[in-house]
């Protein structure tokens, strides 16, 4: 196991560069079986995706399409509040089978705005494939077709994800050690 400080903190190794790429291959695999004459579009949501998603394509041997998509956040005028605003559809989605590709679903809360948003732009077939999946912290239903790895409820940084800006080029995926952050007085 290997360590790593991130803004002060102290992560050890949870999921190894091994382990992500046999999960990434077995989530290709379904895919592949799966929309093989779909010619789909695959929507991967920046920033955290870019890694899983870059190892994904390579996997994939059907025909397919790749763009990526950003949800803008900002203050909107008084009434309305945060306004998530979806940027980066250029595409025509009617028709398509559409497959957003996430980093990691928490409460679900994000994926459940770009779906409604997808679906004003017109696509009605659309999939969601993540490389992690939180089931403990998911509050909502909507199925998630393509789940690489499931994990437990803690922090996570590494392969793309995260924390306050930091660790996105970690090959392996890292865990918030509390034990090492606890200062014994
Ligand atoms: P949700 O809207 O609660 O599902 O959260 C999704 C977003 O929260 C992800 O796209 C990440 O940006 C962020 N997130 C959730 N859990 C983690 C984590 O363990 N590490 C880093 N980012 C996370
Ligand atoms: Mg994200």
């Amino acid at each position: 196991m290997s360590k790593v400080i991130i803004h002060g903190h102290t992560f050890k190794t949870k999921i190894s560069a091994a382990q992500i790429q046999k999960a990434v291959t077995d989530v290709a695999r379904q895919i592949n079986a799966d929309l093989k004459d779909k010619k789909p579009l695959f929507l991967a949501v920046l920033n955290g995706s870019f890694m899983f998603v870059a190892d994904l394509m390579k996997k994939l041997t059907i025909e397919c399409e790749i763009s990526f998509i950003k949800v803008a956040s900002y203050e909107g005028t008084t009434s309305k509040g945060k306004i998530n605003e979806l940027i980066g559809i250029n595409e025509d989605l009617k028709g398509r089978t559409v497959v957003i590709i996430e980093d990691i679903i928490d409460t679900g809360n994000t994926i459940e705005n770009i779906m409604e948003q997808l679906k004003d732009h017109g696509a009605v077939d659309i999939k969601i494939a993540t490389l992690l999946f939180k089931p403990d912290a998911y509050i909502k239903t909507i199925p998630i077709e393509y789940t690489a790895i499931v994990v437990p409820n803690d922090f996570l940084v590494g392969y793309g994800l995260d924390y306050n800006g930091l660790g996105r080029n970690l090959a392996d995926i890292y865990v918030l050690d509390y034990n090492a952050d606890v200062i014994v007085k």
